[in-house]
């Protein structure tokens, strides 16, 4: 099968990751790729549905986590799986380490119940495919939670998650780093602290270097 590419793009509220998917999707796009621009929890009608639900209904952790990987699934099965297996690179706003670094690190939920539901939702998506589909590559934007928080300051009116206070997000992160730590080849940490321009080029190095942005590294 010519199976394209999977990248995710994470990091807590504020890091500032959504405006550099657009450079990279245009850069991919300059090497002859063709692009899904995507984003969890979303990117189906379905799963559109549930992030209304999971960023402005009130529940407990548990239900968020359920919620979470509904959406996730529909996703795999309606987008992600189908892109990938027509060889597109697809480009996702968050993904499963967010469910770890949120509900987990942040709410407080067992990690071993989060990697069974990874294994059980991510597994099966494509025909005959009894693997458990997992991103090629994570970009992981990184900064600290006090800088975050005053970049979000001005936002507009804060969702379920915005709206936490800063030891939350202090857990988010390092729940972002500990999951960085146990998957070092896929993840790759971005300093999100520096400039936008430098950032930018943390990022398309990256990419760069696993051979990726150059027009014959696909078939
Ligand atoms: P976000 O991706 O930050 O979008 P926007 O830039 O429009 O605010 O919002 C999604 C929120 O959902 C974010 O606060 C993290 C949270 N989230 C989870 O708690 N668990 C998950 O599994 C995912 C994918 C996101």
């Amino acid at each position: 099968m010519n199976r394209g590419l999977f990248i995710t793009f994470e990091g807590i509220d504020g890091a500032g990751k959504s405006s550099h998917i657009a450079r990279l999707a245009d850069a991919l796009r300059g090497a002859g790729r063709e692009v899904v621009l995507t984003r969890e929890p979303g990117g189906t009608p379905l799963a559109e549905t549930l992030r209304e639900l999971l960023l402005h209904q009130p529940m407990d952790a548990l239900t968020e986590v359920l919620l979470a990987f509904a959406a996730r699934r529909d996703h795999l099965r309606q987008v992600i799986g189908p892109a990938l297996a027509k060889g597109c690179v697809v480009l996702c706003d968050r993904f499963t380490d967010a469910t770890f670094a949120y509900q987990g690190a942040g709410r407080g939920l067992d990690g071993a119940l989060l990697s069974y539901m990874e294994r059980v939702a991510q597994t099966g998506i494509a025909q005959n495919d009894d693997l458990m589909l997992d991103p090629d590559m994570t970009l992981w934007f990184d900064l600290p939670p006090a800088v975050a928080a005053a970049r979000l300051a001005d936002a507009r009116a804060p969702d379920r998650f915005e709206s936490q206070p800063q030891a939350f997000f202090s857990r988010v992160a390092q729940g972002y780093a500990d999951r960085a730590a146990q998957a070092p080849q896929r993840m790759f940490r971005i300093d999100a602290a520096l400039e936008r321009e430098q950032v930018a080029e943390q990022m398309l190095a990256a990419v760069a270097a696993r051979g990726w942005l150059s027009a014959d590294s696909h078939g």
